[in-house]
């Protein structure tokens, strides 16, 4: 078996050029999903952990958050299937101390049984070939009744940021907006049912949802906006995906341009965004 485990298609998919992607604009995809952070760490019982887990870490903004809230008291692991995003991770968390990482799928991986006390992630759960399995996996590592919590995107069209760029696109591609259904992907979990149904499938005890509103906030130029859309997204991989002429590259920038613009007031562009966030107990 690869390193990929049983999730070879995401494992390319995030080791090559969109996992590169992430690592170059890494910086400015932590700005946007700060309030998201925020309302995460606000539902972690972050005084009461010593030994967490972070799934799907990416480049570790939220490992190293999770490292400074249990600084000299605990350690966090964070797990990606991206060796491009945990390099970076690694450059990051060079200096600190209570912070180790693992490249590896975290739906197989065998994990020490009941090793953690709370395992979190922001947005790295909903890619799983099998969630039922990969969610029974995790909670296998987690001490008996303790929290797994997690943020997820809501259904597509209550997030016009992933769903306006998709409408641009479609607009100048002639690629039709496609619902994205429960397929490993950013929106697999945006039906709550399905979601509870997989947790308890997954043997976690109870299992509360929360869905929340907030923004995802740039203070980038409508310009530089544009510019990470195009490479980042939902509405970047249609466009890669419909194979696009120079020209409708051009048009679908325009457009980027001013919906940026559109949502831009005080000097920060705000897009608006619903969350689920989902507390499991293992
Ligand atoms: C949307 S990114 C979020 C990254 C990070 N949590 C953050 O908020 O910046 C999704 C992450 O999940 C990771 N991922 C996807 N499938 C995975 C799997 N089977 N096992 C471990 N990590 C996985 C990807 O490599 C990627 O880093």
């Amino acid at each position: 078996m690869s390193v990929y485990g049983e999730n070879e298609d995401q494992g390319k998919y995030w080791n090559e050029k969109p996992g590169r992607s992430w690592v170059l604009h890494d910086h400015e995809m932590n700005n946007r999903f700060q309030n998201i952070s925020d309302i995460l760490f606000a539902s972690l019982d972050a005084p009461n952990l010593s030994n967490v887990l972070d799934i799907g870490c990416g480049a570790g903004a939220t490992t190293l958050r999770m490292a400074k809230s249990l600084s000299g008291r605990g350690t966090v692991t964070g797990i990606d299937i991206s060796d491009a995003l945990l390099g970076l991770a690694r450059e990051k968390a060079s200096a600190v101390e209570n912070v180790t990482f693992t490249w590896a799928d975290a739906q197989s991986y065998q994990f020490e049984p009941a090793g953690f006390d709370g395992a979190f992630s922001r947005f790295g759960v909903m890619f799983f070939a099998d969630p039922v399995k990969a969610f029974a996996n995790l909670r296998a590592a987690l001490v008996p009744r303790s929290k797994l919590v997690f943020v997820c995107w809501a259904p597509l069209q209550d997030n016009p940021f992933f769903l306006e760029p998709m409408e641009v696109v479609s607009r100048h591609t002639n690629a039709p907006v496609i619902a994205p259904g429960t397929a490993p992907g950013p929106m697999a979990f945006g039906n709550r049912d399905y979601l509870s149904d997989i947790l308890q499938r997954a043997g976690y005890q109870a299992t509360e949802i929360v869905t929340r509103q907030t923004t995802l906030d740039t203070r980038q130029s409508p310009q530089e906006d544009a510019a990470l859309m195009m490479k980042i997204g939902a509405g970047a991989r249609m466009l890669f995906e419909a194979e696009p002429s120079k020209a409708q590259v051009h048009s679908v920038q325009e457009d980027f341009v001013r919906l940026s613009a559109a949502k831009r007031s005080g000097g920060i562009t705000r897009y608006p965004a619903t969350i689920h966030v989902v507390t499991a107990t293992a």
